[in-house]
């Protein structure tokens, strides 16, 4: 190989790893109340929505209308709820491997390694050592991370902690990856940067993505749909589909357009806007 390889994650296929595929999400009816006070506070309304395999997902909504609730229901976190959840067709009843989870905050433990973080992926699975570290240094490998297997999340900036997470998410194979605001601790411009990381990962490995998230020209530029949901209780006010090619020029008469839209629904709802 002569050639060179400016960037650092764009040629990782790894012959050695299963390729990924998208598998399809149905939220069917669902519906999600915490106690409250001795009461029950309704905070996710009857929820549908079918998200198709390999489809890029957003959701936006106000602070506080159930996007969180919604993606733990998703992970198989909380099985507390009303309604239908299936993943490639079988129930959720609880966390696989197989939905990636990706939060705002990185979660990365502080004393463990970056290499360490991404093994814990494994917690409670029976692969063995040998296969694991050989995913482990595929998936640093892939996320551009190479050289900084040994270091420390203190060590690394907001970005390079947010690909290690993904690391993180990527190395159990998933073929969903659930994502709450991923983006939404960085810096304005690391997160145009990551913005396109994610959208190459996407098309480069063809996972169903859900992503949260407040920044409606994020969801615009990534998603191939945006749901929009309203709060009190979360319900789904409006999906709106993105038929734009990538990738997408964020000055483009069109995404101007289908952003201004969606900004457009949420200022009629005053404080809603998130950005
Ligand atoms: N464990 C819990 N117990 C009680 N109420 C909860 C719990 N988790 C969330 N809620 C309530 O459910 C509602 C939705 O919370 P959720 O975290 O899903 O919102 P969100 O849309 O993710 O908001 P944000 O954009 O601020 O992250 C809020 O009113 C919150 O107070
Ligand atoms: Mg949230």
């Amino acid at each position: 190989m002569t050639l060179a390889t400016p960037i650092p994650s764009a040629d990782r296929q790894q012959p050695a790893t299963t390729p990924r595929r998208g598998a399809g999400l149905r939220i069917d009816h669902v519906s999600k109340s915490f106690p409250l006070k001795g009461e029950s506070l309704l905070v996710l309304d009857d929820i549908s929505l079918a998200v198709e395999p390999g489809e890029f997902v957003a959701i936006v909504g106000g602070s506080g209308c159930g996007k969180s609730t919604l993606l733990r229901l998703l992970a198989g976190l909380d099985p507390d709820y009303q309604g239908t959840l299936l993943h490639d067709g079988a129930p959720i009843d609880g966390p696989t491997l197989q939905r990636g989870l990706i939060f705002q905050d990185h979660r990365l433990f502080p004393w463990l390694t970056v290499e360490q973080n991404v093994e814990m992926a494994f917690t409670n699975t029976d692969v063995p050592a040998a296969e694991r570290r050989r995913r482990v240094a595929a998936e640093i490998a892939r996320v551009g991370l190479d050289g900084f297997a040994g270091a420390y999340p203190h060590q690394l900036s907001g970005g390079m902690s947010q690909r290690a997470a993904i690391a993180r998410a990527l190395v159990g194979r998933p073929d969903v990856l659930l994502l709450d605001e991923p983006l939404g601790a960085l810096d304005a411009l690391t997160r145009l940067h990551m913005q396109k990381e994610l959208r190459r990962l996407w098309q480069e490995e063809g996972i169903t993505m859900l992503m949260v998230t407040h920044d409606i020209e994020e969801a615009v530029y990534l998603a191939d749909r945006v749901v929009v949901l309203e709060a009190r209780p979360g319900r789904v006010r409006r999906i709106q589909a993105v038929p734009l090619p990538h990738p997408r020029q964020r000055r483009d008469a069109a995404f101007v357009a289908l952003r201004d839209g969606l900004l457009a629904d949420f200022g009629e709802r005053g404080d809603e806007a998130g950005d």
